[in-house]
């Protein structure tokens, strides 16, 4: 039985209280929240607090889950770590690339298992689409097409970027884990149609040319009423030996192939690879190192729209690993940042 904090008890928090409440292997030991008030509707009776670390020590939990708002990621996950605790955090891993820079290295200096939950990759539908995409041959070109109109009000309708910066993560994570290959160059264009109820750009192209050549689209919109996509968006597989399609809702449609394990799907699936990961030790996917290049698609795809020209993404990745060794504030995690002689072979292929 792992016995985790939930630091966050926003919308989000909601959902994740009802995955921990379902899985019989995790239980709650606190709520951690900068407004007392929400961490105590959160969880009537049990401890609360606005510090992780204090509310660790008070309550003697395993495990962090957080929840709390991009910007927070950085110091409540930094401040988990280092007191000794392995935290599960909602996507995105830090509000910057810098930060999340600083987060990996956080997590080989304190030597605490940082997961990333990325929902939408937890999802049998699209291990079955990558299992087809599996028997197609090589890979041309992978697109999704995203469009709906959700009025959400609140934060995302004052944002720049809220398009990419929220929502295309989603995709862009699914896309490396669909292709087994990373970002290398992204072409990105955004914009914002007349009706928008958004002030930034509410609609936005990319492509990106991947490891091993293959091109991933995606164009999408969240001002675009009528005929809706599915909130996964739309999705296409071209290959050598033919097609795989995925409306993101339904199974997807292409070559045969074996079920996928139904057991992971969604932010329970999530939890589930964490606490089994806990279990045994052994290091699981979506794991900080791996998850960090879903980042740097958006943050090269939102530099790519404002330079209007195409970015490398190894640029991106310097810039940022540069930003992390001048910002960083504690000497052990910038020491570790300083070793790495290249990043992306510090954070892995996919
Ligand atoms: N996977 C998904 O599909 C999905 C969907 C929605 C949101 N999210 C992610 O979940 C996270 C939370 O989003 P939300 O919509 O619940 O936000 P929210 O604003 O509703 O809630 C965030 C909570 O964090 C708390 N908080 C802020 N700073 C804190 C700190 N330093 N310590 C403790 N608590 C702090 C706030 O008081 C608030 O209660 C974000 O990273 C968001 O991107 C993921």
């Amino acid at each position: 039985m792992i016995r985790v904090l939930l630091a966050g008890a926003g919308s989000m928090g909601q959902a994740w209280l009802e995955a921990i409440h379902a899985d019989p292997g995790v239980t709650l030991a606190g709520v951690a929240d900068l407004d007392l008030a929400a961490a105590r509707r959160a969880a009537p009776g049990l401890p609360v607090g606005t510090d992780v670390a204090v509310l660790a020590a008070e309550t003697g939990a395993d495990a962090v889950i957080d929840v709390t708002v991009p910007p927070a990621h950085h110091p409540v996950t930094t401040t988990a770590l280092f007191a000794g605790l392995p935290v599960l955090g909602e996507k995105p891993v830090a509000d910057t690339l810098a930060r999340a820079l600083s987060l990996v290295a956080a997590a080989e200096v304190s030597g605490q298992l940082f997961m990333v939950s990325q929902s939408r990759r937890w999802n049998p539908q699209l291990f079955a689409l990558r299992a087809m995409t599996g028997t197609l041959g090589r890979v041309g070109s992978v697109s999704t097409d995203f469009h709906r109109a959700p009025r959400f009000g609140g934060f995302r309708e004052k944002m720049a970027q809220p398009l990419l910066v929220d929502m295309a993560i989603h995709a862009f994570d699914a896309a490396r884990f669909l292709l087994g290959g990373d970002p290398v160059t992204v072409s990105c264009q955004t914009w914002n149609p007349p009706w928008s109820w958004y002030a930034g750009d509410a609609c936005a192209t990319a492509v990106f040319e991947m490891t091993g050549g293959a091109r991933y689209l995606y164009h999408g919109s969240w001002c675009s009423p009528g005929a809706e996509t599915s909130w996964n968006g739309e999705w296409r597989v071209s290959a050598e030996h033919g097609t795989a399609r995925w409306d993101g809702d339904n199974d997807p449609i292409g070559p045969a192939v074996d079920a996928p394990d139904g057991r992971y799907s969604g932010i329970g699936g999530a939890l589930r690879v964490f606490a089994e990961a806990l279990d045994s030790g052994v290091t699981p996917m979506g794991e900080v190192h791996g998850n960090v290049l879903s980042l740097a698609m958006v943050e090269a795809a939102v530099d790519s729209a404002t330079r209007g020209r195409p970015v490398l993404i190894d640029e991106v990745l310097a810039r940022a690993h540069e930003q992390a060794v001048r910002e960083e504030t504690r000497t052990d995690v910038r020491e570790a940042l300083r070793g790495w002689t290249d990043v992306r072979a510090t954070l892995g292929a996919a």
